[in-house]
């Protein structure tokens, strides 16, 4: 029987997440060409959704895995995704609700999100799981 299990565990969970997050980036592309086009708010709405349910379970996902490599800032990971979740549901709440709010803003809070989550927070775990065998042991995360 081949085996799969015989690369590293860790490239694979850490690439598993790359692809989540090109995902991520691909809905949000989808989402900026919809608005570009002038979609009704349905349409554009049905997109954030979709885009919100993906992140969710990539949150999830992702909570589950740096809680099991013993990453010294789980908690507050898990924490600022909460709170950027939070964030993204008003914005998008706005929008539905305020007819004087562009998509363009709930766009720009999207990508925002993105860049923090993505290119900031999830370097710093990602970087620590890579280390894999010389990860920092005795590491503890600052109060
Ligand atoms: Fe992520
Ligand atoms: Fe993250």
């Amino acid at each position: 029987m081949t085996s799969l299990s015989s690369g590293n565990e860790d490239d694979a969970d850490i690439a598993r997440m790359d692809d989540q997050h090109q995902i991520i980036m691909m809905k949000f592309g989808a989402l900026y060409e919809a608005v570009g086009r002038g979609e009704r708010q349905a349409s554009i709405s049905a997109l954030i959704l979709d885009m919100f349910e993906f992140t969710l379970s990539h949150f999830a996902d992702e909570e589950e895995l740096i809680t099991k490599t013993g990453y010294p800032r789980s908690q507050e990971h898990k924490d600022a995704q909460t709170r950027l979740y939070a964030q993204a549901v008003d914005s998008y709440r706005e929008y539905m609700e305020n007819p004087l709010v562009s998509p363009l803003e709930v766009l720009g809070f999207i990508k925002q999100w993105i860049e923090d989550h993505v290119l900031t927070m999830d370097t710093d775990y990602r970087d620590f799981m890579a280390a894999g065998e010389n990860r920092p042991r005795d590491y503890r995360p600052s109060p």
